[in-house]
């Protein structure tokens, strides 16, 4: 429960601190994703555009140029959007969660973040690591995802996120 509350807490502040990406980092994701992916990562709210770019730096400066691998990095939350949930609202089901109270259609949503958007990166045609990221980022490593692949990719859902002046 404390690495919960501790996650909970750095999440809550960089979705409230979170800027828009700049033009040259949304370059950059277009460049990294296949075509029909780019208009879900960019339908999400700019604290998970942010979100998901860094941890695609992550795993880039692990040493992992994989298309494969930057797709999981980048599109693992995109089933957050459909709870369509703002900071405030995000910590409330978060702390409804943890706490095990009755659920919202909206939190439901936001709790099952990972299956929702692994079926729709599924239909997408997405590679079935960023499917499979996506389903399991939550819990276990299933045993489609290597351990040492699975650590890095964990380690970039909890890359700080760096801060940005430009308001491009
Ligand atoms: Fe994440």
């Amino acid at each position: 429960m404390p690495g919960a509350v501790g996650h909970l807490t750095r999440r809550f502040f960089d979705v409230l601190t979170s800027k828009p990406l700049l033009i040259s980092e949304r370059a950059a994701v277009e460049s990294w994703l296949k075509p029909e992916m780019v208009e879900v990562f960019f339908d999400q709210m700019d604290a998970d555009q942010r979100h998901g770019y860094h941890a695609a730096l992550s795993v880039i400066s692990d040493g992992h140029y994989d298309g494969e691998v930057i797709t999981a990095a980048l599109m693992h939350d995109v089933g957050k959007r459909h709870a369509r949930l703002g900071v405030i609202g995000r910590s409330v089901a978060s702390i409804m969660i943890l706490l095990r109270l009755p659920l919202t259609e909206r939190v439901l949503l936001y709790r099952d973040h990972g299956r929702n958007g692994a079926r729709e990166l599924t239909e997408l045609g997405a590679p079935s690591l960023a499917i499979e990221f996506a389903l399991h980022h939550q819990g276990e490593r299933p045993q489609t995802i290597e351990s040492r692949l699975w650590e890095v990719l964990i380690a970039a859902d909890q890359a700080p996120k760096a801060r940005t002046k430009a308001d491009v």
